[in-house]
């Protein structure tokens, strides 16, 4: 009787178990529920085991051996199925999350310099190369150092042209640069050889070629013999390090309240060398900046003796630069950071 039972028992095991393994649902609660089935306190197998006593002495052990091996079987059987069923697993998420590698990839967009940024970089590297230093100055600015210091007095008619955005009767956004000259020659003696990127601000209407804030590179060189032709050869060498061996550069004469003699100064069209082009609207040449010799009555107000010091100044502007170089038509463009614009450079 009992032998058939465990035979039976083990039978019936072994079905459930390969059913187990094939079943879709909860496989681990399904697993547990067999094996507490068969194998717990409360299970099938046990409750035969517990009839032991009933038995005979000589089919007690032939009886305990084959609940052994019923036992030990079913043990085995689910262990298989246990292994099986998380090898199924791993195949699984093996599938689930396969990765083609053949796939394009996800593109993400690096940013780049702004066009102002990289223009001045490469000016910048040029005069650094020349021995320059970088200075700056502060954007919202004395009158004095604006105006006063460099020769433009209150009722001076240079002061009409720069359009200037006060902020009190004594303070100004600065209109250009060149106040800088003043800041680094009250703190330095020379030799002195800066240059001094920066904004510069300007009530003007604004259309294609003007803009209520825009940058200027100073430039200020003050030593003892320092000529009209020093200022030639340095603006020559930067002009043919930033369009190219065959640029040429001239002169022509202009006034600024600071510099005595001032200049302003053209540079060959880079887009027809010279002949005349849309580019350059026939001249063959172009405008890029205002020179001159610093004014003695500027090195003295930077107690600089005019007598023992002399020195050459020139200011350019950058989008002027940078238009020219990219062919960009619009000023606006600079400073309205669309996309589509900045993404091109
Ligand atoms: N500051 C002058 C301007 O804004 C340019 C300049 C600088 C001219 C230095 C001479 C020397 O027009």
């Amino acid at each position: 009787m009992m032998k058939e039972m465990l035979e039976k028992i083990g039978k019936q095991a072994q079905e459930e178990i390969a059913a187990l393994v094939k079943s879709s649902g909860d496989l681990k609660a399904e697993f547990e529920q067999v094996r507490v089935k068969y194998l717990g306190k409360k299970g099938e197998l046990t409750g035969v085991l517990r009839q032991m006593g009933k038995l005979t002495p000589e089919e007690r052990p032939v009886i305990g051996e084959l609940a052994n091996e019923v036992r030990a079987d079913i043990e085995k059987k689910l262990a298989d199925a246990k292994a099986k069923i998380e090898d199924l697993k791993l195949q699984q998420q093996l599938k689930n999350e396969v990765l083609d590698v053949t796939m394009p990839g996800k593109d993400f967009s690096a940013g780049s310099l702004h066009p102002l940024t990289q223009v001045l970089n490469e000016v910048k590297d040029i005069f650094i190369g020349l021995g320059f230093e970088v200075a700056a100055g502060p954007e919202v600015e004395l009158d004095y150092y604006n105006f006063e210091a460099l020769n433009i007095p209150k009722d001076h008619p240079a002061r009409d042209t720069q359009d200037t955005f006060y902020v009190s009767e004594n303070v100004l956004l600065r209109t250009q640069t060149s106040p800088v000259q003043i800041r680094v020659m009250e703190q330095k003696k020379p030799p002195i050889r800066i240059i001094a990127p920066g904004r510069v601000y300007r009530s003007d209407a604004v259309d294609a070629t003007h803009s209520p804030v825009f940058h200027q590179i100073e430039g200020l060189v003050v030593d003892r013999g320092v000529t009209m032709a020093d200022l030639k050869g340095t603006l020559e060498t930067v002009a043919k390090q930033l369009y190219g061996e065959d640029a040429r550069i001239r002169f022509r004469p202009h006034h600024f309240p600071f510099t005595e003699p001032s200049a302003e100064v053209d540079v060959s069209c880079f887009a027809c060398g010279g002949k005349g082009c849309r580019l350059c609207k026939g001249e063959g040449w172009i405008e890029i900046l205002g020179a001159g010799m610093v004014h003695p009555q500027v090195l003295r107000n930077c107690d600089i003796d005019p007598e023992e010091y002399s020195g050459f100044a020139f200011g350019m502007g950058l989008e002027r630069i940078v238009m020219r170089r990219f062919d960009i038509q619009d000023i606006r463009m600079f400073f309205e950071n669309d996309m589509r614009f900045l993404k091109q450079f």
